[in-house]
C-alpha cells in the first residue's frame, strides 16, 4: 500500500489568532482534496485553536522537550502538546539545530518521549551548503538521521504510520533556492535505502519522505514527481491558503511513478 502524499505547513514563529482565518480555509479546502493528507504545525499558542476548528486536518508541533516534565522553564513535553490536540511534532529542524544548538542525541531523546506519548514525529536532515559543496551531503544526511532516529528496538512496530523524514536541504530553506530533481532523486534514495536497513522491507519501504526547502505552488509538480518524494515540508508557502493548497493540488495529481 503506498501512503497518500503528505503535505506539512510549518509556521515557524508566525501566526497569532488572526490567522485562525488562514487554517480555517485550509482546512475547508483539505476536505475537497481527500487524496492528500494536510496538516499544519502552528506555533504552540495555536495548536489546541486550531485543532478545535479542525474537521480534515491535523495539527502539530514544531518541537518538544525530551522530558515528561519537571523545572524546565519556557519548555513543552510532549504529553502537553498531544494534550492540546497535536497529532505529531517536527523535530530536529535546522532551525533548532542551528538556533538553539539541538544535537542528533537530543533529538533523539525528544523522538523517544513524542513516540511515548503517542505522537507521529516528523524528523528533519538537511546539509548546509558547505557541505553539499564538499560532496558530502549524502553521508552526512545518513549519519545525521541514523543517530537522530530511536534505535529500532524503541520504535513502535507501525513505524510508518508513527515516522515521517523531511530532507531539507538547509541553503533551500527560505531562499527560493531549490535541490535540482537529480538531488532530491539521490538523497531520497539513499534515505530509503537507510530506513530499509533500519526498519526491514515492509516498513521501510511505507515511511514517507518529505521535501523541504522553498517549495511553492510553482515548483511543486515537479518535485512531487521526483521518485521517492512522499510530500512536502512547506515554510513561507504554508501561511496562506491559496499558495498551500496550490502546493497540495499539485500532490494529488497523478504522476508516472
Ligand atoms: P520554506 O518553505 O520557507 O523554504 O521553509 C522550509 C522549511 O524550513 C519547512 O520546515
Amino acid at each position: 500500500m503506498t501512503r497518500r502524499p503528505y503535505i506539512v505547513g510549518n509556521w515557524k514563529m508566525h501566526g497569532t489568532r488572526a490567522m485562525l482565518s488562514e487554517a480555517r480555509a485550509i482546512d475547508r479546502a483539505a476536505q475537497r482534496h481527500m487524496k492528500v493528507e494536510v496538516a499544519l504545525a502552528p506555533p504552540f499558542t495555536l495548536i489546541h485553536p486550531i485543532h478545535r476548528e479542525a474537521e480534515q486536518i491535523s495539527v502539530g508541533a514544531q518541537d518538544c522537550h525530551q522530558a515528561d516534565g519537571g523545572a524546565y522553564t519556557g519548555d513543552i513535553s510532549a504529553a502537553m502538546i498531544a494534550d492540546a490536540g497535536a497529532k505529531f511534532v517536527i523535530l530536529g529542524h535546522s532551525e533548532r539545530r542551528q538556533g538553539h544548538g539541538e544535537s542528533d542525541a537530543l533529538v533523539r531523546s525528544k523522538a523517544r518521549a513524542a513516540l511515548a506519548a503517542g505522537l507521529r514525529i516528523i524528523m528533519c536532515c538537511g546539509e548546509t551548503a558547505q557541505t553539499r559543496e564538499s560532496g558530502k551531503a549524502v553521508a552526512f544526511v545518513k549519519k545525521q538521521l541514523k543517530a537522530s532516529l530511536p534505535d529500532p528496538a524503541d520504535t513502535p512496530a507501525d513505524v510508518a504510520e508513527r515516522i515521517t523524514i523531511a530532507y531539507e536541504p538547509i541553503w533551500a530553506i527560505g531562499t527560493g533556492n531549490v535541490a535540482t530533481t537529480a538531488d532530491i532523486a539521490e538523497m531520497h534514495a539513499a534515505i530509503r535505502k537507510l530506513l530499509i536497513d533500519l526498519y526491514g522491507e515492509e516498513q521501510g519501504r511505507e515511511v514517507r519522505i518529505l521535501y523541504g526547502g522553498s517549495v511553492k505552488p510553482e515548483n511543486a509538480a515537479e518535485i512531487f514527481a521526483v521518485p521517492e518524494v512522499g510530500g512536502a515540508l512547506v515554510g513561507g508557502a504554508s501561511l496562506t491558503a491559496d499558495s498551500f493548497m496550490g502546493i497540495a493540488l499539485a500532490a494529488g495529481e497523478p504522476s508516472d511513478h
